[in-house]
């Protein structure tokens, strides 16, 4: 079987790595893909939301499989038409992604449907925003752009003035473009994150293994948000009575609910949850897996990924059987001095050319080849998982391999995993 991927980040490549488990799969296709992955897959030039290339390029290459994995691509329809042109596909049609492409659909599917979430109102001025900010009198208060944001959508305001200042930079200066149209404005939710993902073809509905995310950017939570600096999995919080009640609470509604609005779901559903004083609610949904998530999650699957990805296109996910492998994942994010703001590019990366040892990985995020050298090309580098049969086992042997690569200015997070250690409940 010939596949196709669209993107070029680390979770594509944890992808890439998982569908070639499979015998079957005789060559993997990418695009854009990036250095790393080129070890992996040809990689094909083009923009991942470019229809008509992943279409021209599924055709010239006689592809049999298909998977969309960024936000932006299945937003803006791809994976639509990658099947009208006949071409199975992994990955929701846009109806269904505006879960994530429209924080205002999102907000009203859970109230209309009864899923817990954060209180909010909707926006389309400034002004009327701020005053409503101003009458609520609560901080923080949390404002999110209506649209995709490169993930960056999503302001934290610790009073009013700050609170101004988004509005105005989201409203006023659109810094995201059109997505700033709208927006939501929310409570602040305190309590644990969880990132669940789960399979679904619309009827039947497959959680992963949990994770736990670590978006600040240094250790301790300290410093900006990024797209994620490190993650373990299972996430220690999530105990099976939480899963079972997510499942019951939010996870069929959310489910019911797109099939009810007309929009079903066929693809990975990404559930953002804060676990609060009053039970778990959604933070967030996206159309897709998470990154850096899924670089910590697939690897711990055991059953085969590409036999799950056609059962959720065909709709038949309810006769498979998804295994995960005991014990426990840690991915660490190796990035480039200055992220998540300005950071140089075109560092050569050394000592990254020998094989790491069984159940340890390097998935490429930001890496291109020049000349046969490897070089940086973004802010999240390289995402380094390891396997174990506990989480400090896991945690110890992604340390040590991070241990055997360098560029220059590269960081990482030296704790992730710790909190989780530090708990002691077995999640699942
Ligand atoms: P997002 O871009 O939607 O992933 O949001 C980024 C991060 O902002 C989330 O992972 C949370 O840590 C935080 N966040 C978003 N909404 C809320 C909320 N209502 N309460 C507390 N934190 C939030
Ligand atoms: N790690 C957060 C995301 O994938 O959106």
């Amino acid at each position: 079987m010939k596949i196709l991927v669209i993107g070029g980040g680390g979770r594509e490549h944890a992808i890439i790595k998982k569908l070639k488990e499979n015998p079957d799969v005789t060559q993997v296709y990418a695009m854009p893909g990036n250095g790393g992955i080129s070890w992996d897959a040809t990689c094909l030039a083009g923009s991942p939301t470019d229809g008509d290339a992943a279409v021209g390029y599924a055709q010239a290459q006689g592809i049999d499989f298909a998977v969309v994995s960024p936000d932006d691509p299945l937003v803006q329809g791809v994976a639509d038409r990658l099947r009208a042109a006949g071409i199975p596909t992994f990955g929701p049609s846009a109806q269904a992604a505006a879960i994530e492409g429209s924080k205002v659909f999102s907000k009203e599917l859970m109230k209309t449907y009864g899923i817990p979430t954060a209180e909010y109102e909707v926006f389309d001025k400034a002004a009327a925003a701020a005053a409503y900010i101003e009458r609520q009198n609560q901080y923080p208060v949390v404002i999110k752009a209506d649209g995709l944001a490169l993930g960056k959508g999503v302001i934290i305001a610790q009073n009013l003035s700050e609170a101004h200042d988004a509005l105005k930079r989201i409203m006023g200066d659109k810094i995201f473009g059109d997505s700033g149209n709208r927006v939501v404005v929310e409570a602040f939710l305190t309590g644990v994150e969880v990132t669940v993902l789960a399979f679904t073809d619309s009827k039947t509905i497959v959680p992963l293994v949990s994770s736990m995310d670590h978006k600040r950017a240094f250790d301790n939570d300290e410093g900006p948000n990024t797209g994620g600096m490190g993650v373990i999995a299972p996430n220690p919080w999530y105990t099976p009575a939480i899963a079972a009640e997510c499942m019951v609470r939010i996870f069929r509604p959310t489910i019911e609910a797109m099939n009810r609005e007309g929009r079903p779901f066929k693809g990975c559903l990404y559930f953002g949850l804060m676990l609060t004083d009053t039970g778990p609610k959604v933070i967030e949904y996206n159309c897709r897996l998470g990154d850096p998530e899924a670089q910590a999650v697939l690897p711990l699957l055991e059953s085969d990924l590409l036999t799950i990805l056609q059962a959720v296109e065909d709709e038949r996910l309810d006769t498979i059987n998804v295994r995960f492998r005991p014990g426990a994942s840690c991915c660490v994010i190796l990035a480039a001095g200055g992220y998540p703001g300005s950071y140089k590019t075109g560092m050569p990366i050394t000592r990254l050319y020998r094989e790491p040892a069984a159940g340890v990985y390097v998935f490429h995020a930001g890496t291109a080849l020049k000349n046969g050298v490897l070089l940086t090309s973004g802010g999240r580098v390289l995402g380094v998982t390891a396997c174990g049969a506990d989480l400090e086992e896991a945690i110890q042997k992604a340390y040590d391999e991070t241990a055997m690569i360098h560029f220059d200015g590269m960081y990482m997070r030296r704790d992730i995993g710790q909190k989780g250690i530090r708990n002691k409940y077995g999640g699942i």
